[in-house]
């Protein structure tokens, strides 16, 4: 009864967050309030925003093993689903307003800028991640579920590449990213040593 008290209360937490913290940067960019750059700003905040939320979901796991807290499993769909949102509304920002919805520019974007190419690869794996992510698919898929969802590592990879190849000038924070998503890989070493040995 406490778990279930507990899951619903991190879920509500959950969507409060996300939605407020969005809602108001759309709040200020449209109000001009966000400095000079509200274009730039928003891709910077939902860049950003997916990114952590992706990591915040690739942490529970190991969280919920560690401190034996089962229920904070059930919250990885919900931050899953966050981040697709926000990786959706980065990529939106950038074709509405950078680009102009041009798909012609879109595309030379893709072939042209390997950070983009790595940006929209890892976009693709994380759609496909939410398409699934529903009850009824998973127990249709059966096993090859969990082999799908582990392209959850590929998406943080090429995400955290993708974050340092745009990187202008400020190195540090990409690669403060780059470090943790390392780390929460380590953590899984021995599911990737069971992978190598299947193999
Ligand atoms: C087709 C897909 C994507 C496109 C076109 C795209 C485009 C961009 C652009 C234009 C920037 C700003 C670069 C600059 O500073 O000039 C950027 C930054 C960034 N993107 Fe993406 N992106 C894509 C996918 C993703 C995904 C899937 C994620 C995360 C899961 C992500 C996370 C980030 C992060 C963290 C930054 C750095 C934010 C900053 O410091 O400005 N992007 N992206």
């Amino acid at each position: 009864m406490k778990s279930k008290y507990n899951s619903l209360l991190f879920k509500f937490f959950i969507h409060v967050t996300a939605l407020v913290l969005i809602f108001n940067q759309y709040y200020l960019a449209i109000t001009d309030q966000i400095g000079g750059d509200p274009v730039q700003a928003i891709i910077h905040f939902t860049g950003i925003g997916a990114l952590n939320l992706l990591i915040i979901t690739l942490c529970i796991s190991p969280l919920a093993k560690y401190a034996k807290q089962s229920w904070l499993m059930k919250s990885r769909r919900l931050l899953g689903i966050y981040t697709f949102i926000y990786a959706l509304c980065h990529i939106l920002n950038f074709w509405a307003f950078e680009i102009q919805f041009n798909i012609a520019l879109f595309i030379t974007e893709v072939f042209e800028r390997p950070y983009i190419t790595l940006g929209l690869l890892s976009f693709i794996v994380l759609l496909v991640l939410t398409l699934t992510s529903l009850n009824k698919i998973q127990r249709k898929m059966g096993r090859k579920w969990q082999t799908l969802h582990n392209f959850v590592y590929l998406a943080v990879i090429l995400a955290a590449i993708h974050f340092y190849w745009s990187s202008k000038s400020e190195l540090i924070e990409p690669i403060i990213y780059i470090c943790i998503t390392l780390m929460l890989l380590m953590f899984r070493h021995k599911k990737f040593k069971r992978w190598l040995a299947q193999k």
